[in-house]
């Protein structure tokens, strides 16, 4: 039988603990969420990042990183229910990403999950790993408020999305190929550069010429807001090839900066153009990407020309962390459309499109 509570808006204050583990890190934290529609407060994270690990190896090997989710989830928890000062028995509920991601890493988020809950007695939410990214700009010093289109740029993503409220997001475009993140990755690894490729190849472009390599900005005049980074990596390969593999610093330096601007510019014009088609004025930009100060410095510029207001989360919450877990999960409980589940069936979803979530 399924037992799955009716969802109801928060009567009295509620402790969410969030847990991610649909990549290559470990996340995991606490949030009070009051009833109305007060920002819940983290009260506790940690975080264990599993890029060392991956490093030997140019990219996440998915079974070491289940692996290394079993070993990290239970003293993380430990962790942040200590430094919360709350024992487990105050939690209202437990969140645990269900998808997308790495089908095993996230069996492990949602087995612990589950087990604790079903322990505890406490219900048991399945949050979308993209829904933590857009909400994660809340926990920042400047949050947003809805409506306002996303643009979503994670290792696996590459979105735009109008966000009319909780639970209320509508598709407006998307990469046909390659994720944002993953041209910054492949880019990197044609630089032979390490990874995770994004904040190596930015470092690398610190030091270069933007406009030493012309690079196309592929779908840029598309008329529409889709994007597509496949021929980008095709252009840096034919480019990495001619300089062969004895390149001096500042030709891959040049490259570096080249790939960096290409990206940022299709990102840049294409959030504009969102704005424009919906007309709202107000950017949220979330995922690892995010993280990238040209990407930061030129959305700023570019909408601080037009009146719009641009927030991001934390530099540390732009890449996978538990409290955007833990708060989208406490967003959705105060909101009224959370579904706390009872039956512990931790089935996950390692392809899940976002518009496809459920508001109710
Ligand atoms: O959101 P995230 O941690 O994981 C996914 O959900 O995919 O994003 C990881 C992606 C990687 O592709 C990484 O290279 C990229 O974000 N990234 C960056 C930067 N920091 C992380 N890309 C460009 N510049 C950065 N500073
Ligand atoms: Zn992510």
């Amino acid at each position: 039988m399924t037992l799955t509570t009716v969802p109801r808006k928060l009567a009295s204050p509620a402790l969410v603990l969030g847990i991610e583990s649909s990549c290559d890190e470990t996340g995991v934290a606490l949030v009070q969420a009051q009833p109305g529609n007060a920002v819940p407060t983290l009260l506790a994270q940690a975080l264990h990042s599993q890029i060392d690990m991956h490093q030997a190896y140019g990219g996440v090997v998915p079974e070491l990183a289940s692996r290394d989710h079993i070993r990290r989830v239970v003293p993380l928890v430990r962790q942040v229910m200590h430094e919360a000062r709350h024992p487990l028995a105050d939690l209202h509920a437990i969140a645990f990403t269900q998808g997308p991601g790495l089908a095993g890493a996230l069996l492990v988020g949602a087995g612990v999950a589950c087990a604790l809950a079903a322990a505890l007695g406490k219900p048991v939410i399945g949050m979308h790993h993209l829904e933590g990214h857009l909400l994660s700009p809340f926990l920042s010093a400047d949050p947003p408020e809805f409506p306002f289109v996303a643009l979503l740029v994670s290792g696996g993503h590459t979105q735009l999305m109008r966000v009319d409220g909780v639970g209320r997001y509508a598709l407006l475009g998307e990469t046909i190929d390659d994720a944002a993140g993953e041209a910054f990755d492949k880019s990197a690894k044609l630089l032979g550069l390490g990874y995770p490729g994004g904040p190596a190849l930015a470092r690398m472009a610190e030091f270069g010429d933007a406009e030493a390599f012309a690079l196309p900005r592929p779908l840029l005049h598309s008329g529409d807001l889709d994007f597509s980074f496949a021929g980008l990596k095709t252009a840096v390969l034919t480019q990495a090839n001619r300089l062969g593999k004895n390149a001096c610093d500042l030709n891959r330096a040049n490259l570096a900066a080249s790939t960096q601007a290409a990206i940022v510019e299709v990102l840049v014009k294409k959030s504009l153009k969102a704005l424009d088609a919906t007309g709202l004025q107000r950017l949220v930009v979330a995922g690892g990407v995010g993280a990238n100060l040209e990407l930061r410095h030129q959305l700023q510029q570019a909408c601080n020309k037009r009146g719009v207001r641009v927030h991001y989360p934390e530099l540390a919450l732009c890449t996978d962390n538990g409290a955007m877990v833990a708060l989208a999960a406490a967003m959705r409980l105060q909101a009224g459309i959370a579904q706390p589940r009872y039956d512990y069936a931790f089935d996950v979803k390692p392809r899940w499109p976002l518009a496809t979530l459920e508001a109710a």
